[in-house]
């Protein structure tokens, strides 16, 4: 991957990539529920790529909204060292409305080196643990982690690198994952099982990550769903890929809160808007204001 995340937001973008778009409500949930019972909580974002998932959650920013900034001829023609000095600025400008504290693992050393350098994730692990072993300092840095997320990169990882996160922990912390229908996640959930979780899947729900690029991604995508025995009706065959939603929480925490008391979908909400009424809380108190 590059050093700064122009032609990641380009590619992907030109795609119309929503995931972290759309998984940001549920996430929003999970860590408020998290944090109802204790201390503000730590996600380790696995496959977190140039930090977006924290940048989506702790600022007024969505994947497109980041796509245009990019696209701009402005900073286009910029050099890295100076976009990410820029891009430093930028997110340290907006109020941080995150419910919990990043960090974040992925295989890109350019990537963990730009999330980390801007301020979207306080530390990163560089690591590919599908072939590796964790080194002792990145399991320290992991250890923290009260909630493991993913978006976009089950497939790339899987159950290997779950027996490895999960080995080196002390802490059983709530896993949350945004899985395309296309990869089984049976195997991840027979590895925390092992650990003493519950794996629930979100029933009625799933989530956008973007459309196909051609023909034959299209094509293969229904084969290895029909060959899972998945119904791609009205969903795959309309040309977007669909993910499901896994929360994978210890078995009493799930037995204690069960999903649909915190997790609810809105479908629609991370469209944009014309202007709307929105409630604002200020040292003064609730304010409306209409929002543009
Ligand atoms: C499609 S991107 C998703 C990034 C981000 N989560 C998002 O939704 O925008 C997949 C990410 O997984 C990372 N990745 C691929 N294989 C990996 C591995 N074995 N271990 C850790 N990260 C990996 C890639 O470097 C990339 O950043």
């Amino acid at each position: 991957m590059m050093d700064d995340p122009r032609s990641y937001y380009s590619v992907l973008g030109g795609l119309d990539y929503m995931i972290p778009d759309v998984a940001e409500p549920v996430i929003r949930q999970v860590l408020a529920a998290k944090a109802s019972v204790g201390d503000k909580p730590t996600v380790l974002d696995i496959g977190c790529s140039y930090g977006i998932n924290a940048a989506v959650h702790r600022f007024p920013l969505s994947f497109d909204t980041l796509r245009r900034r990019y696209a701009r001829r402005e900073l286009v023609e910029l050099s890295s060292d100076d976009l990410l000095r820029l891009d430093a600025h930028f997110f340290a400008a907006w109020p941080d409305r995150g419910l919990a504290n990043f960090i974040g693992l992925d295989i890109s050393e350019p990537a963990i080196r730009y999330a980390k350098r801007v301020g979207l994730i306080a530390d990163g692990v560089v690591a590919d643990l599908e072939e590796n072993d964790l080194t002792p300092e990145a399991a320290r840095i992991i250890s923290r982690a009260d909630v493991i997320l993913s978006t976009g990169c089950i497939g790339y990882l899987g159950e290997t690198t779950f027996r490895k996160l999960l080995a080196s922990m002390d802490r059983r912390p709530w896993v949350v994952s945004f899985v395309l229908r296309m990869f089984p996640f049976e195997g991840v959930a027979q590895a925390l099982n092992e650990h003493g979780y519950v794996t629930e899947r979100l029933d009625g729900a799933t989530f956008i990550q973007r459309r196909f690029r051609n023909c034959d991604e299209f094509e293969h995508t229904l084969q290895t769903l029909a060959a899972l025995g998945k119904d791609t009706h009205g969903l795959e065959t309309e040309g977007l890929y669909h993910a499901d939603l896994y929360i994978s929480r210890p078995a009493e925490d799930a037995m204690e809160l069960p999903l649909c008391e915190f997790v609810t979908i809105a479908s629609g909400r991370h469209r944009s808007f014309g202007p709307r009424y929105v409630q604002v809380e200020t040292d003064e108190g609730t304010l409306v204001t209409l929002e543009p």
